[in-house]
Formats: structure tokens, C-alpha cells, sequence
């Protein structure tokens, strides 16, 4: 069963109108929730963001928190998710072709699951990444449907065989393609402030409050490409990838190709809250 507005309904009786101005202009917002032990994990937090980045753009949520909290717990139970990720978005909805808002239109939500184990070998060994210009705008704070950029980075990190594009806005590291970024140096961390240029992650969130707790100082503050290939450590922060180590980057090895002491410590951290 899937979500569509506010009723729990089979994915093959909706049909999106080629009009949804999601479809058409990627004119909406969006947020990937992940289920542990058939609950949302944090999922105040995601309908925060979703509620700031849709008043962003000016679309008006169709529902209440507490109305979709109580929407996507029966979703979630429907389909008997145990562990796995609710995918939602609100677009502004259908409207004959314009590029301005449309006068009238009403906002469309859409929420489904996907069963999926968490990225236990990715967790374990680490990843490789490849660095690419940030070509994306200059409001990545706000998590909207328009993706390009990130798919265009994210495949060329895929051609590459890595898992991860990270990416630099004139010399600055700002962000994976789908992923917060930290790096270790000198046993502080560093992670790029959360202004317009990155996704305000909300896993990058209780990274840094979890790393508080262990004693261990954060800088959010802007580092260079030069200071990642030289990092100590280095980890990606997602929803789906949790706190994962980065081995690699570009043809550089990070900490002699191994996930780091401090990465260490913050995944276990990150498992406690989790299990
Ligand atoms: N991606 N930065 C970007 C550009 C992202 O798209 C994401 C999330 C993150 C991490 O945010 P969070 O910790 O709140 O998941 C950072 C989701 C998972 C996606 O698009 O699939």
C-alpha cells in the first residue's frame, strides 16, 4: 500500500496527471525516513525539515503533523516494515504549464516503503569516493525534487566505482552528493557549517550532538580538498548510510586506507541509538 494525500490505497490504482508540476518542474520537497524495528527514526526532526523546506518554497503542507504521524504509522504497519526507509513528497500539484505558481492548484502528497537492510559492509570496511565540482544552486538547504545535480555527481562517482561523490564549491568541500561530510584533523571534527550550501542532515545533526556527549570538539567551519586528502579520518553521514567510514578519496587513501579510531567511536555511539 502506498500513501496518496491522506489515504492508504494500492500504488497501482493512483496515476500521477503528466501536469503534476513535480513531474513537470521537480516543484516540490521531499524527505527519506528510515524505520528501525518498525518505528520512524526521528521522525519530529524529517517533518521539521520537510514543513521548513516546503514553507521555502511556498507550498503549504496539506496535513498536520499529528495527522501525518498518525498516516504514515499505519503505512508503515500495512506494509509491515520492519526495517527500511519511508520515501514522502509533497509536490505543489497539477496545473496547466506555467513556470510561475498557478493560481489554484492543491498540494499532492505521496509517501511508500521500501524494505531495505542497512549497508553493513559499507559500515564496516569503509567506502571510496571521488571529489566533483558542486554544480548544484545555491539553496541546498532547502530538500527539493530537483535532483540533477546530484544525480549527475553521483554517477560519475558510480563510473568511477566509487560509492560516494563529494562535492567542492570553489575549493571548499561542501557535502556528498546524498551525504553529509566530516573529516577528523588533529582529534577535532570538521564539517562544512549548515548554511544554504548543504542539506541540513539531520543524521549529521545527532552526529555532532553524540560527539559532544563523547568529549570530542566539532568545528563546523570550511575546509579545503587539500584538507580532506591530508584528513586523518574522514565519514559520511545519511539517513541510509548512517555514519559510514570513507577509505578513500579521489587516488588519495584516507587514515592508510582503514575507518578511523573516531569513527569508530561515533558508530558505535550511532548503534546504541539505534538498536
Ligand atoms: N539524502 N546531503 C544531501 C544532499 C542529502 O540528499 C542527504 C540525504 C543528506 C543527509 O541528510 P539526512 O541525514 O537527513 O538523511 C545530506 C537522502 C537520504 C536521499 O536523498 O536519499
Amino acid at each position: 500500500m502506498i500513501l496518496y494525500r491522506d489515504q492508504l490505497v494500492e500504488r497501482t490504482e493512483i496515476h500521477i496527471d503528466i501536469e503534476d508540476r513535480g513531474y513537470q518542474f521537480g516543484d516540490g520537497v521531499y524527505e527519506v525516513i528510515r524505520v528501525y524495528h518498525q518505528q520512524p527514526f526521528y521522525l519530529d526532526a524529517h517533518l521539521e525539515r520537510l514543513k521548513r523546506s516546503a514553507e521555502a518554497i511556498e507550498i503549504n503542507l496539506p496535513y498536520g503533523f499529528n495527522q501525518l504521524k498518525v498516516k504514515l504509522a499505519e503505512l508503515v504497519a500495512q506494509n509491515q516494515l520492519v526495517q527500511g526507509n519511508v520515501y514522502l513528497q509533497v509536490t505543489r500539484g497539477v496545473a496547466s504549464r506555467t513556470h510561475h505558481f498557478p493560481v489554484k492548484s492543491e498540494p499532492i502528497l505521496v509517501a511508500y516503503t521500501q524494505q531495505n537492510d542497512r549497508p553493513i559492509q559499507a559500515l564496516n570496511k569503509g567506502v571510496h569516493t571521488v571529489t566533483t565540482e558542486d554544480i548544484r544552486w545555491l539553496r541546498c538547504d532547502i530538500k527539493s525534487l530537483n535532483l540533477l545535480g546530484a544525480v549527475l555527481a553521483k554517477q560519475k562517482a558510480v563510473q568511477q566505482h566509487a560509492h560516494e561523490a563529494i562535492l567542492v564549491r570553489e575549493g571548499v568541500v561542501t557535502e556528498g552528493s546524498s551525504t553529509n561530510l566530516f573529516i577528523v584533523e588533529n582529534g577535532q571534527l570538521l564539517t562544512h557549517p549548515a548554511n544554504h550550501l548543504i542539506l541540513h542532515g539531520i543524521t549529521r545533526q545527532i552526529v555532532i550532538s553524540i560527539a559532544e556527549d563523547l568529549q570530542i570538539p566539532v568545528k563546523e567551519t570550511h575546509f579545503s580538498k587539500e584538507q580532506l586528502y591530508q584528513a586523518d579520518e574522514c565519514f559520511i553521514t545519511s539517513t541510509t548510510m548512517e555514519v559510514c567510514p570513507v577509505i578513500q578519496v579521489d587516488d588519495r587513501e584516507i587514515g592508510r586506507g582503514q575507518p578511523g579510531k573516531i569513527t569508530r567511536k561515533l558508530q558505535n555511539a550511532f548503534y546504541q541509538l539505534i538498536s
